[in-house]
């Protein structure tokens, strides 16, 4: 098939069953074209909690596709390659984060959402890159905090609001920590008007030099609200489509990263997502995602918690 039959039988397949496709920006362009919501992972946590739809396909990682299951435990909920997973989310495993709570007795927990549903069951309240600053500062000061699993969204917090009582668990994104400082310093030298923009997830030294720093939804409102022309795009290049959707008449540079053989600026787990396994998924309703009601009742407080922090 081509891919516009493809796109075009997988409309036909939506409508039929009445699914609802969720798609986060990382995704090809292709993909992002048939969902039908697409966004941050904080707001599609939302969304995948108010929908009202029989089906969910998740067109992202597998923690995406976990955490619309807790929150739509009535649902059926696919996701075309359960395999997609997330280097972050892969750092932290549920009984190593359990080791450091015994260590570290009278913390609260608070879990970046990528994170697995067992590791999201042990956390008091989860967050993401655009309300983690909102969720630790909504825990009083003299509270202890764990923060898991990003060590670089847990620095950048730390640094905001001067908190000395963070333990940071120590996992990193690896596309978001291969961008290269040099060549980014580099490219701002020939185009000295272009802002930086950057996703916490970076390291310090990329976060220091940027113009904005914020969520793949922040950065896209950035790009919209600031009056510059030309950005510098220091996060997964899937950002991009919609970048040039939104806002035609500016220009988006991806950011270079050390290794240039290779495209490093491109997260593999969300790029397994294609056109040919979403129709699959449909037409055959599987794989489906399934969670213990135990498990998935521990994990739900913890994104109601960080849903519920305004
Ligand atoms: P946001 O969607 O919260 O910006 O997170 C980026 C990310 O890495 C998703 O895996
Ligand atoms: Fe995980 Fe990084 Fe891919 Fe996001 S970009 S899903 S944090 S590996």
């Amino acid at each position: 098939m081509t891919k516009d039959e493809l796109k075009k039988r997988i409309i036909e397949l939506k409508r039929e069953k009445g699914a609802v496709i969720l798609a986060h920006y990382y995704t090809t362009g292709d993909v992002q074209e048939v969902a039908d919501f697409l966004g941050d992972s904080l707001a599609l946590s939302v969304k995948a909690r108010d929908i009202d739809a029989p089906i969910i396909l998740f067109a992202g990682v597998n923690f995406m596709a976990e955490t619309a299951k807790v929150l739509s435990p009535d649902k059926k909920v696919l996701i075309p390659v359960p395999e997609a997973g997330c280097s972050l989310a892969e750092s932290c495993e549920a009984k190593d984060l359990a080791n450091l709570k015994a260590q570290y007795p009278g913390h609260k927990v608070v879990s970046y959402v990528n994170t697995s549903v067992g590791v999201k069951a042990l956390t008091d309240v989860c967050c993401t890159s655009t309300n983690a600053l909102k969720v630790v500062e909504s825990i009083p000061r003299e509270q202890p905090i764990i923060f898991a699993p990003d060590r670089n969204l847990g620095s950048y917090i730390q640094q905001i609001t001067g908190r000395d009582n963070m333990v940071i668990w120590d996992g990193a994104c690896n596309v978001h920590e291969e961008f290269s400082l040099e060549k980014i310093v580099e490219l701002k030298e020939q185009h000295p008007d272009a802002k930086v923009v950057v996703h916490p997830e970076c390291k310090a030294s990329l976060v220091e030099i940027a113009d904005y720093v914020g969520s793949t939804a922040g950065i896209l409102d950035y790009c919209g609200s600031s009056t510059s022309k030309e950005f510098i795009v220091v996060t997964e290049s899937g950002i991009l489509v919609e970048m040039q959707k939104r806002y035609p008449d500016k220009k988006f540079i991806p950011a270079p990263t050390v290794d240039t053989t290779v495209k490093c600026n491109e997260c593999r787990y969300m790029k397994m997502i294609t056109l040919e396994n979403i129709l699959s998924c449909l037409e055959q309703e599987a794989p489906e995602v399934s969670i213990d009601e135990s498990t998935r009742k521990a994990a739900e407080q913890s994104i109601l918690n960080m849903v519920a922090i305004k």
